[in-house]
């Protein structure tokens, strides 16, 4: 992996978004590059140019199927995490109608999750929305007292995205398994960054995303458990084992599986680097400046992510400030019509001023000690500057 100097050699901001997307690593460009070049074939053709296809797609499954400890005909190449939750969700809705209709999930969904269910509840299912603590976390204890015998499935997030919290996962899928319910995770910011084995968390469906750890854009993959019947989101052809019509992405699908043949070789290292970057940030934040809150779990919580409020701080004017110099994202945003806080923080009863102080910083692995030294010193001046100018309001 380039370091941050390389990765910014014209002077580009300080890249602290690893949540929103990252840079392709240098060994999936590699992967990737004689299938951008030269190997076009589809794979569903009966000659050597398809041969060549079917086979990296068929060894990025195994890939992605040793990432997760799986078995490679349980993962299926999608578009997206987007299309995964899509796909999981109304798979399993409209697979188990006629055994009942309701379907749990957390108020600290991703909108991949959130609005496949209001969807879902617009076409005859009843969806339960399971409040979360001060910490983003669900309660394991919350998800069985919201079954019914109408529960078809449960879908928890296995990290958060905004404030990384970590998800009593294992201890769902005991409940789910227990009861008879299909459970969901969604775990597009979780892999390459903790553990995500299959067998240890107990799900039946888990959706990954490519650009979360430096893959392409464009490509996900559901874990669907052996055994676990689910409706076709895609119809037509016969791609992906008959579950997925349409002619696979092999430049992307290998790409994927290059992303998580890394992360499975070097996520204990990986981890270690993305604390120690992410640790550093906040002491360096909370050593130099008053009133930065961390929000989410103190320990329970992805290595990499660090949501900060600085009180007295409207966020969306520090970014502003930042922008030629450090990129992350806002807790909330300013529209023309008002101010909307994210819907996870609102879950957590994160007071609205303290909401809109919120600033996202996750760490990847180009970004170095230095780089955080930088960023500290840089974040640090213009919080200062902006405490000794306007009071906060929404610019
Ligand atoms: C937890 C989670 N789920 C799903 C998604 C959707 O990913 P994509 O936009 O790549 O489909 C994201 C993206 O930020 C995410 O963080």
């Amino acid at each position: 992996m380039k370091t941050e100097n390389q990765t910014n050699r014209i002077e580009q901001p300080i890249y602290l978004d690893y949540n929103a997307t990252t840079p392709h690593a240098p060994e999936v460009i590699a992967a990737m590059r004689s299938f951008l070049e030269e190997h076009f074939g589809n794979p569903s053709s009966a000659y050597s140019y398809g041969f060549r296809a079917r086979s990296a797609v068929q060894s990025a499954r195994e890939q992605v199927a040793v990432a997760l400890n799986c078995q490679a005909d349980e993962i299926h190449f999608t578009g997206c995490a987007t299309e995964s939750n899509n796909w999981a969700l109304k798979g399993i809705a409209y697979a188990r109608k006629n055994r009942g209709n309701h379907i749990i999930t957390s108020q600290v969904e991703h909108p991949a999750v959130i609005e496949v269910c209001r969807y879902l509840e617009r076409n005859g299912f009843a969806v339960t929305y399971v409040p979360v603590d001060e910490y983003g976390m669900v309660a394991a204890a919350d998800i069985a007292a919201a079954i019914t015998p109408q529960t078809i499935l449960i879908s928890v997030m296995h990290a958060n995205n905004e404030v990384g919290t970590i998800q009593p996962v294992e201890e769902i899928a005991v409940i789910a398994r227990g009861r008879g319910i299909v459970f969901h995770s969604d775990g597009a910011q979780a892999v390459g960054k903790i553990p995500s084995d299959m067998q240890k968390l107990g799900v039946d469906l888990y959706t990954i995303a490519g650009h979360k750890l430096y893959a392409p854009k464009g490509v996900g993959a559901l874990y669907v458990r052996k055994g676990i019947t689910f409706e076709r989101l895609l119809h037509g052809a016969g791609q992906e084992m008959g579950k997925r019509a349409g002619t696979e992405n092999v430049l992307h699908i290998v790409g994927i599986g290059t992303a998580c043949d890394i992360s499975a070789r070097d996520l204990e290292v990986s981890m270690a680097h993305l604390k120690a970057t992410s640790d550093r940030l906040f002491a360096g934040l909370s050593g130099l400046l008053d009133g930065v809150l961390l929000n989410g779990h103190p320990d329970r919580k992805l290595p990499n992510t660090v949501s900060v409020s600085f009180s007295g701080i409207d966020a969306n004017a520090l970014l502003s400030e930042l922008r030629d110099e450090v990129a992350a994202s806002a807790g909330a945003a300013c529209h023309s019509g008002g101010r909307a806080v994210s819907s996870v923080l609102k879950a957590m009863k994160i007071p609205e001023n303290r909401a809109f102080s919120t600033v996202r910083f996750s760490t990847g692995s180009p970004t170095t000690l230095d780089v955080v030294d930088r960023a500290v010193a840089l974040i640090t001046s213009a919080v200062k500057r902006q405490r000794g100018s306007s009071p906060m309001s929404c610019r």
